[in-house]
């Protein structure tokens, strides 16, 4: 049975060119949401929408001028946007922070962290004012666990919070803010670093209970919940969509992970 929970009200999927945006926006639209996929560059992300049914718009969510223009125009052709899954983001190798140099720093608070407060303030207040709306926020396991990621973790760390933030900030108006935290997903950054050698495809699976990586479309199933009407009552947390890696992190410990019976 397909599932309507859209009802053709619009989202905006900010990052849907791509890996966890696109198979989410994907998802989205077969449930009925009218998605609009916005991304950096304009070819490529009228391809992917046009691969899905979807609209499109090129714009960098660090960008508070661009970003306030993208609002508009999506609100002008398409109605209000109800929803927002502020997922842009860019990952970075692992580094020593000694090696970390401050342009690598600051391009990645730039999209991760001010490129998704900027969305989030974009479509919040307009959702604030007219009494309605929810935004999803990408995290990562890397917000609540060391990782040698010194820009990117912190940066997810920040992004996590600011979905309590938000939620707190607009609960009132009508506004859920949750953020979901994805595990390994062999989306095209991630098996770019898996092919340069720079992550061991094993070691990402054997660290999760489940044995392991997690799928594009579980992240865009665990989003399209947030959005719909089944978690009405749920606003401010985080929900890790991480095939068990959060909780297995402290197995080493204690001999590895727990064999099949
Ligand atoms: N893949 C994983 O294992 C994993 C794990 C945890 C969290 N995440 C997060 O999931 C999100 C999506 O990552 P992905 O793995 O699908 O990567 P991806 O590279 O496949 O997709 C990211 C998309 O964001 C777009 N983007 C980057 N900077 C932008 C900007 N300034 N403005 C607009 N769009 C921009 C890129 O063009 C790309 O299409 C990111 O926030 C990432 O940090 C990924």
């Amino acid at each position: 049975m397909t599932r309507d929970e859209g009802r053709g009200r619009v989202v905006l999927v900010t990052g849907g060119a791509s890996g966890i945006g696109f198979a989410t926006a994907s998802l989205l639209a077969r449930r009925g949401w009218r998605v609009v996929i916005g991304d950096l560059d304009a070819g490529r992300t009228a391809g992917a929408a046009a691969e899905i049914g979807a609209s499109s718009i090129a714009f960098d969510v660090a960008d508070e001028h661009a970003t306030e223009a993208a609002m508009e125009r999506i609100e002008a052709a398409h109605g209000p946007v109800e929803a927002l899954f502020a997922n842009a983001g860019v990952i970075q190798p692992g580094s020593n922070p000694e090696e970390l140099s401050m342009s690598e720093f600051d391009r990645v608070i730039a999209v991760n962290l001010r490129g998704v407060y900027l969305s989030c303030v974009t479509a919040g207040k307009r959702m604030a004012r007219r009494g309605r709306g929810g935004i999803v926020i990408t995290g990562s396991v890397t917000a609540s666990r060391a990782a040698p990621l010194h820009a990117y973790a912190p940066s997810k760390a920040a992004a996590v919070h600011m979905a309590a933030c938000l939620a707190v900030e607009w609960g009132r108006s009508g506004v859920r803010v949750n953020a979901i935290s994805p595990g390994y997903v062999a989306t095209p950054p991630v098996r770019a670093a898996i092919e340069r050698g720079l992550r061991d495809p094993q070691l990402l699976r054997d660290a999760a209970p489940l044995g392991r990586l997690v799928e594009p479309e579980e992240i865009g199933a665990g989003v399209a919940f947030l959005l719909s009407d089944d978690a009405s009552a749920i606003t401010g947390i985080n929900l890790p969509v991480d095939a068990g890696w959060l909780a297995g992190a402290t197995m080493t410990t204690y001999g590895g992970m727990r064999p099949a019976r």
